[in-house]
């Protein structure tokens, strides 16, 4: 039987102030716009800010429904506002912040596999990696060069 094994490459940054200046702005932006999610029934902040090729920044926090389902992930409010905001703007960043404690053993918490799936497809519209930062209540920062590394084989436009 043949086996095919993948790597991934993530990056652990001590403290999101150890990263660029610009970086640091994108992390404060994710952290800050925690504050503003609308999660009155999982009680779990998420806050999410994506960095244009312009150097905009735009933030989204989630926003929860009494019908569960309908709520929606601070990554993608982020996304589709700076989406709306500036159509024909490349993506270069998105930083997403939680408040989850890590343990010794345990990463943060990483976007789920539908925000992956709405990240990846940015990078395919502008044919151009989002590099993703993942900042630990702790100040840590996991990052890596493209949504690529945690959504291997990933579906998009060209297989339609
Ligand atoms: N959530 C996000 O905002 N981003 C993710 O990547 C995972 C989950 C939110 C959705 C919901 O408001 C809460 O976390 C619990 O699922």
């Amino acid at each position: 039987m043949k086996q095919l094994k993948l790597e991934i490459a993530i990056e652990i940054i001590k403290h999101y102030t150890e990263l660029s200046a610009v970086e640091q702005e994108l992390c404060e932006a994710a952290i800050l716009a925690k504050a503003n999610a609308y999660a009155i029934y999982s009680n779990f902040q998420v806050g999410s800010s994506v960095l244009l090729e312009n150097g905009k920044i735009i933030s989204g926090s989630n926003q929860e429904n009494a019908v569960y389902p309908l709520t929606l992930c601070a990554e993608r409010v982020a996304i589709f506002a700076a989406s709306h905001q500036y159509p024909m703007m490349k993506f270069k960043k998105i930083a997403v912040a939680t408040s989850f404690k890590e343990t010794e053993n345990e990463l943060a918490i990483f976007p789920c596999g539908s925000c992956r799936q709405v990240i990846r497809e940015q990078e395919v519209r502008y044919d151009s990696p989002i590099e993703v930062l993942v900042i630990a209540d702790s100040g840590k920062v996991y990052k890596m060069p493209s949504i690529q590394e945690i959504l291997p084989f990933s579906f998009d436009k060209t297989a339609l």
